[in-house]
């Protein structure tokens, strides 16, 4: 679909759920809805980037995810390990810089090591961010900030601003302007607490792996017919 009518967000954050219910509904394992998952997000991040949208953001493990079988933890993280080394070349292929946001205790070294060497490997890109929050949680971002800004001698706590705390997150990323939530429920799970303070949220039931291109467009026409007045009130509009 064309966007040229449309407003488009600058940062989008998608919340990915619903990989299990989709395999369980089809009969088949978790693993295989998460396996399905991987392959829709890769597609869905090259398509986002391509429509004028800089940064996604990706809630793809979250810090209370470890509460899951060892299996399901395991057979995620070697997704994780596998894709990452894979998918590297397209996204140099496509001008994308690569990020990741989350703590690195307690992941296996290895998937410390493919995160830091995709980071590296894309790091001179400009066509557009993809930010992928794993073992990630919005609480644990503010209080890790907060730990970097008192162990840095350089910065005057008397005078910290929103614009310097956002350097202290695990990325100086921009505000988020559309929330998405696949999968039917409707809650933000402690995702990018601080940057989602005005953003528009959009639930669907679709399930992640089936949530493609032209799902991703009725959440834009959903989004560009919003009304975003970010505590002021639009006279203009009120006025007419
Ligand atoms: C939540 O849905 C999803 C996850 C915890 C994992 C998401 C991971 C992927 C889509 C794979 C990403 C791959 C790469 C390479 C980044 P759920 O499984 O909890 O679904 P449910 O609510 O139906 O059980």
């Amino acid at each position: 679909m064309k966007y040229e009518n449309l407003k488009v967000p600058n940062h989008v954050a998608i919340i990915v759920d619903g990989n299990g219910r989709w395999a369980t509904e089809r009969g088949l394992s978790r693993s295989m809805g998460h396996k399905a998952g991987a392959e829709n997000l890769e597609k869905l991040v090259c398509y986002v980037l391509s429509k004028g949208i800089k940064y996604i953001s990706l809630y793809v493990f979250s810090t209370d995810n470890f509460k899951r079988s060892k299996e399901e933890v395991d057979y995620l993280m070697n997704l994780f390990v596998n894709k990452f080394k894979r998918s590297v070349k397209k996204y140099n292929k496509k001008n994308i810089k690569v990020l990741f946001s989350g703590r690195e205790k307690p992941l296996k070294e290895e998937v410390i090591k493919t995160i830091k060497k995709m980071e590296e490997d894309t790091k001179n890109n400009n066509g557009g961010v993809v930010n992928f929050c794993l073992n990630y949680g919005g609480h644990s971002e503010i209080i890790d900030a907060c730990i970097k800004i008192k162990k840095d001698p350089s910065i005057n706590i008397e005078t910290l601003d929103e614009k310097t705390f956002n350097k202290y997150l695990y990325q100086d990323l921009p505000q988020v302007d559309l929330m998405i939530r696949t999968g039917g429920e409707r809650r933000v799970s402690n995702f990018l607490l601080w940057q989602i303070s005005y953003a528009e949220l959009y639930f669907t039931k679709t399930y992640f792996p089936d949530f493609n291109e032209d799902e991703f467009d009725k959440a834009i026409v959903e989004y560009s017919s919003r009304d975003r007045r970010f505590g002021g009130i639009n006279y203009e509009k009120k006025n007419n």
